[in-house]
């Protein structure tokens, strides 16, 4: 970590959701970041979040994240809103992009479910500046779940912009078939998706026949990747001469760091592609969104991903 930004204001945007502002505490500016961008955030708990800008990369005085508090999750977003005021300094690491947007491509689809609307705010604000042609979807449950939904719709690009809640009612999904199904036959058009697990798998499904190389997915919302009928495997790694047992509930990138392997990790949710490891030995059972099928007999994620065999060998 290697900033000390204050929180210049803090302010609810939807329900659960807050949005913090930081800034360097003598207004000095910030180090430059593109649109869908993160920064790592020591947050008030000690444990390390990543957070998607969603501010214009124009700026460069503030760093503008939303935080949804996750009832769920590991307690780093309670420890946000709980625990970091108006005035407090955080520790804050440089900006780094995972998720960039193509400058190359004609077209966009972006598509955001609930808080994965961050990064995509930053590349509407991006495509709009770039003069291209971009379609924002974003999907949410309610209006009053939805962040930035003002903003939004008084954006220059709010004729980009489809907003569709679904009440939380299965059946009233927008249905992005009719999108994708088309869409797949343009050449020189780029998707990117930032969501739950639930949507990103739906968005990977309908998208089977688009190159890969053109679906681009990013998530740091809880991820549901465990099931129920997870069963224990063992992991040997290579380089460290460690094995471990994996139970059920647990990753192998959670089992790695007990035994003292510091793989390197940033979303723990299958989408960034730091922790990518080579698989030397065994079946995986890949979970994650960025390993392209010609990469997943060689290489897995261990941050998600677990084993179908009873046994896998990793290169760590
Ligand atoms: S840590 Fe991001 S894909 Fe594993």
């Amino acid at each position: 970590m290697n900033m000390n930004l204050k929180v210049a204001s803090k302010a609810t945007v939807a329900q659960d959701i807050y949005q913090f502002e930081l800034q360097h505490v003598d207004g000095a500016p910030l180090p430059a970041f593109t649109a869908g961008a993160h920064i790592p955030v020591l947050t008030p708990s000690g444990s390390m979040r990543s957070y998607s800008l969603c501010n214009d990369p124009e700026e460069t005085h503030r760093y503008l994240i939303a935080v949804k508090r996750e009832a769920a999750g590991r307690g780093g977003s309670i420890s946000m809103i709980d625990g970091l005021h108006l005035g407090d300094t955080v520790a804050v690491g440089q900006p780094l992009n995972h998720f960039p947007l193509d400058p190359q491509a004609q077209k966009y689809v972006l598509i955001a479910g609930g808080i994965g609307i961050t990064p995509l705010m930053a590349m509407a604000k991006t495509l709009y500046q770039w003069d291209k042609p971009f379609k924002l979807y974003y999907l949410t449950r309610d209006p009053e779940s939805t962040a930035f939904l003002n903003q939004l719709k008084a954006e220059p690009f709010a004729q980009n912009l489809v907003c569709h809640h679904d009440a939380g009612l299965p059946g009233n999904n927008f249905d992005l078939w009719p999108v994708l199904e088309k869409s797949g036959s343009l050449a020189g058009l780029q998707l990117y998706c930032c969501g739950p697990a639930g949507l990103m798998s739906a968005v990977k499904d309908m998208t089977g026949h688009w190159p890969s190389s053109a679906v681009h997915f990013e998530s740091f919302g809880v991820q549901q990747t465990s099931q129920v009928n997870d069963t224990p495997f063992t992991v040997n790694f290579s380089k460290s001469a460690h094995q471990v047992n994996v139970p059920a509930g647990t990753s192998i990138l959670q089992m790695a760091r007990s035994v003292g392997i510091a793989m390197p990790a940033s979303c723990e949710s299958g989408t960034c592609g730091s922790c990518k490891t080579r698989l030397l030995e065994g079946s995986a059972d890949h979970r994650d969104h960025v390993l392209l099928p010609e990469d997943r007999a060689h290489w897995i994620m261990p941050c998600v991903s677990r084993a179908l065999s009873d046994h896998l060998t990793l290169e760590a």
